[in-house]
């Protein structure tokens, strides 16, 4: 039996759980989900976002599954404070157009790879009214970890390039050191092409040539802008997977958030939810069931029949779960 912790959380998060839940019990699978709370649902009954069982249960779980969260106002946000537990330091941000929907550009596949755990995100601030401090943190130590994984992923992925996005002419030190660490890190992969951008370059070459990416790989506030303005690029939140990896434990959740102004209609797409599921296949090792399900969402987008409201259709959140399931049955 495989432990697999779930946290579906608030709004739309539990619709997509159920979708992405279906989905995996189709599967030939022996999974033994524990279920756990986290978010504002959770703070009202609980008087905390993210109870320390939650943060229990996901440790002692092989991977864990994510739904949303509504943010709390005053509260520390449960899904930070969550991948900085499980030190899963590698958010992996795939960027692909899918036939059939309607986006910017109908031909990228391409994946980002942001710092988790440190950079301006490190949570080192201070200051008052009038003048406010962030503290920058940019260690060899996790700088050499992403950099390997994003090194991983293409040979797994069989990309032939991995581009490290920095600021080193402004920020000499801290990007300094990633910058240095990737090239020294990629001389163990002499098969892979390097090159290294600038961040603001790199949001110009997104709109301009996004095709000539295979995998980025970039520290934690570049990361975040550039992979949700990449979601742009191929159609927006409903398809936007994530998976955060670490050395001990996977989590997986899609990118968007709780969605209040649809939550509770049965009208989300689950399809941002279900290919996270599939990450966290692969990250099981089971790549085989993964890639069925990666192919089961791409037949339904293509085919265009069974879509929620936000890609043109009128179905709801688990006919597009069921119609994922029937692709799946239909491949094997
Ligand atoms: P959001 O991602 O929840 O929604 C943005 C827009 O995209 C909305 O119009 C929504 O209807 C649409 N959308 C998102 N996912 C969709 C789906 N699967 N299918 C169809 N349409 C979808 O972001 P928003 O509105 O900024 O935040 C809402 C709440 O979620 C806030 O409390 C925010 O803090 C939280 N949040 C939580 C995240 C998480 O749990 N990881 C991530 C982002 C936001
Ligand atoms: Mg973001």
């Amino acid at each position: 039996m495989i432990k697999i912790a779930r946290i579906e959380g608030d709004g739309i998060g539990r619709e997509v759980m159920e979708a992405g839940v279906a989905v995996l019990d189709s599967l030939d699978l022996n999974l033994d989900y524990v279920d756990a709370e986290a978010g504002r649902a959770c703070f009202e009954k609980n008087g905390t976002t993210l109870p320390d069982e939650t943060i229990e249960i996901a440790k002692k779980s092989k991977a864990t599954l994510f739904g949303a969260i509504t943010s709390t106002p005053g509260q520390k946000s449960p899904i930070v404070t969550l991948r900085k537990e499980l030190d899963v330091y590698g958010n992996l941000r795939p960027i692909k157009s899918y036939a059939g929907v309607d986006c910017l550009f109908d031909d990228l596949d391409f994946l980002i790879v942001r710092e988790n755990t440190e950079g301006l995100y490190s949570g080192l601030e201070e200051g008052d009214s009038e003048k406010a401090i962030a503290k920058r943190v940019i260690t060899r130590k996790a700088s050499e970890r992403i950099i390997r994984l994003a090194f991983n992923q293409a040979v797994k992925l069989e990309k032939e390039s991995v581009t490290c996005v920095h600021k080193s002419n402004v920020l000499k030190k801290t990007d300094g050191v990633f910058k240095e660490c990737f090239y020294k890190v990629a001389e163990e992969y002499p098969q892979i092409k390097t090159r290294d951008y600038y961040v603001d370059a790199t949001a110009m070459y997104l709109l301009t040539k996004p095709q000539e990416f295979d995998v980025i790989v970039t520290s934690n506030l570049f990361g975040d802008i550039l992979s949700d303005a990449s979601a742009g690029l191929v159609g927006g939140l409903g398809l936007a997977p994530s998976g955060n990896i670490g050395d001990e434990h996977g989590l997986f959740e899609p990118v968007h958030g709780s969605a209040p102004d649809i939550a509770g209609k049965n009208i989300s797409n689950p399809i941002a939810m279900i290919l996270s599921v599939s990450m966290m296949l692969d990250y099981l090792n089971e790549d085989y069931l993964a890639g069925q399900v990666r192919t089961a969402c791409e037949n339904v987008l293509r085919k265009g029949k069974v879509l929620t409201p936000d890609l043109g259709g009128s179905s709801k959140t688990m006919d597009v779960a069921n119609e994922v399931i029937k692709e799946i049955n239909s491949l094997e």
